[in-house]
């Protein structure tokens, strides 16, 4: 059996069930305890510090009853046995293998259990690439980061600290629902489906990532989880992302429908563009920039692996839009583009106002309003469309570095935060 704590060592000696001292029932009686998951793991199952061994509840055992087959019994097994193969041969020769022309993003009527041959091998790449950055919270030493946030920052600090964290943990379980509940079922290409299966991880990695940083540090959960609903500032940006969710968020939603498809590609792009392209790219700044003065290193190397991650999704999200507008007839609407910038931009507005009520070392409200509106423009310029703020200035020209640091080591030490592959993104 293998030890999760040590998968090299030699294998554990399997625990043996205790017998039980009396004949066991044939049935389970009807107030017997439930067989809880756990107990119906092996009995040997050893995950992290968590054992399965002993689950607390002892379940009576239960004997299947074992029946002889009478000779009529097999004479019909053999028919029945027969017949599924002459079907099975029938429905072989009928159907075609999949063509990679059949497939489609949305409303395709290719099978789409047949993950290959690929129309969209890009997306394939998309799922290699992205497995080759694993690291977890745990990797990274976060013991400076308990010194910094105790005993170093500065009440405006540990303000825009714990604010940039508590918009975080409430986005990533958006964007997670988001991507798996209500835009996965809508694809009808595996090779699609397959790397948003892995961003629905990543985003619940990265939700594991802030309530590290949260537990780590010792800030008081129940408030800092609870300020998204009663800080106004940051509750506008959760509102409008819940709005585009809820919008979607239906199973019966039929993309054939002009209206419908419509609105699913707008929240798409919301997504894809704003919501992980722009406010999550700028969301993890203020921390960089504490970052650059040698303070909270340990989160914001967290927040570096975390940040190219959201920039695969918001770069395969913005594909797989333009694919959609590509295959079907969609005629996106220059105002209700217009109204999504400017309502992403004034809840950019007012969060950044109150995050950054009072400057930081470095970095103000101003510089984090223009640096949304510089990185919108890569947006929209990747989505085909026009800029938002042509005028817009690059007040962070370090950001792209700090996301982009490919083979050097990172400059506050622990590890090295080098993708295989992603670290060579383009960034255009
Ligand atoms: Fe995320
Ligand atoms: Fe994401």
């Amino acid at each position: 059996m293998l030890n999760w704590d040590n998968p090299l060592s030699s294998p554990q000696q399997a625990k043996v069930a205790p017998t039980p001292s009396v004949a066991a029932p044939e049935v389970v009686e009807k107030n017997a305890e439930p067989q809880t998951l756990a107990a119906s793991y092996a009995t040997s199952d050893v995950i992290g510090d968590m054992s399965f061994d002993d689950t607390g509840v002892t379940l009576p055992e239960v004997k299947a009853p074992v029946a002889t087959p009478t000779k009529a019994e097999e004479q019909l097994a053999e028919k029945a046995i027969e017949g599924i193969t002459r079907d099975e041969t029938e429905t072989l020769n009928s159907i075609a293998p999949v063509k990679a022309s059949d497939k489609r993003v949305i409303n395709g009527e290719a099978d789409v259990n047949q993950l290959a041959p690929f129309k969209y091998p890009w997306a394939w790449e998309y799922f290699l690439n992205a497995n080759k950055n694993h690291w977890t919270p745990l990797d990274i030493n976060m013991a400076q980061d308990i010194q910094d946030y105790h005993h170093k920052l500065s009440d405006n600090e540990k303000h825009v600290y714990e604010n940039v964290l508590a918009y975080l943990t409430t986005s990533d379980i958006l964007a997670m629902r988001n991507i798996g509940l209500a835009v996965m079922e809508k694809m009808t290409a595996p090779e699609l489906q397959i790397y948003q299966a892995r961003q629905v991880y990543e985003e619940a990695l990265h939700t594991w990532t802030y309530q590290h940083c949260i537990e780590t540090i010792g800030i008081d959960q129940g408030e800092i989880y609870n300020r998204y609903r009663v800080v106004p500032a940051i509750n506008g940006k959760i509102q409008l992302a819940n709005k585009r969710l809820d919008s979607v968020m239906r199973s019966d939603m039929d993309l054939r429908d002009p209206k419908n498809l419509n609105e699913f590609v707008m929240a798409y792009i919301f997504f894809a563009a704003i919501f992980e392209g722009t406010w999550f790219y700028n969301g993890f700044t203020p921390i960089f920039s504490l970052q650059r003065r040698g303070l909270m290193k340990g989160t914001s190397e967290q927040l570096q692996y975390i940040m190219r991650d959201e920039v695969m999704h918001a770069s395969f999200g913005i594909r797989v839009v333009k694919q959609i507008m590509l295959e079907n007839d969609v005629t996106l609407d220059p105002q209700a583009i217009r109204d999504m910038w400017d309502e992403s931009e004034k809840a950019e507005i007012d969060y950044a106002h109150y995050i950054l009520r009072k400057p930081i070392l470095g970095y103000t409200a101003e510089d984090h309003i223009e640096q949304y509106r510089f990185i919108a423009n890569r947006r929209a310029r990747q989505l085909g469309l026009e800029e938002p703020y042509p005028n817009a200035q690059n007040r962070t020209p370090w950001l792209d570095e700090q996301a982009n640091m490919k083979k050097e080591k990172n400059f506050f030490e622990t590890r090295v935060t080098e993708y295989q592959t992603g670290g060579a993104l383009d960034w255009g």
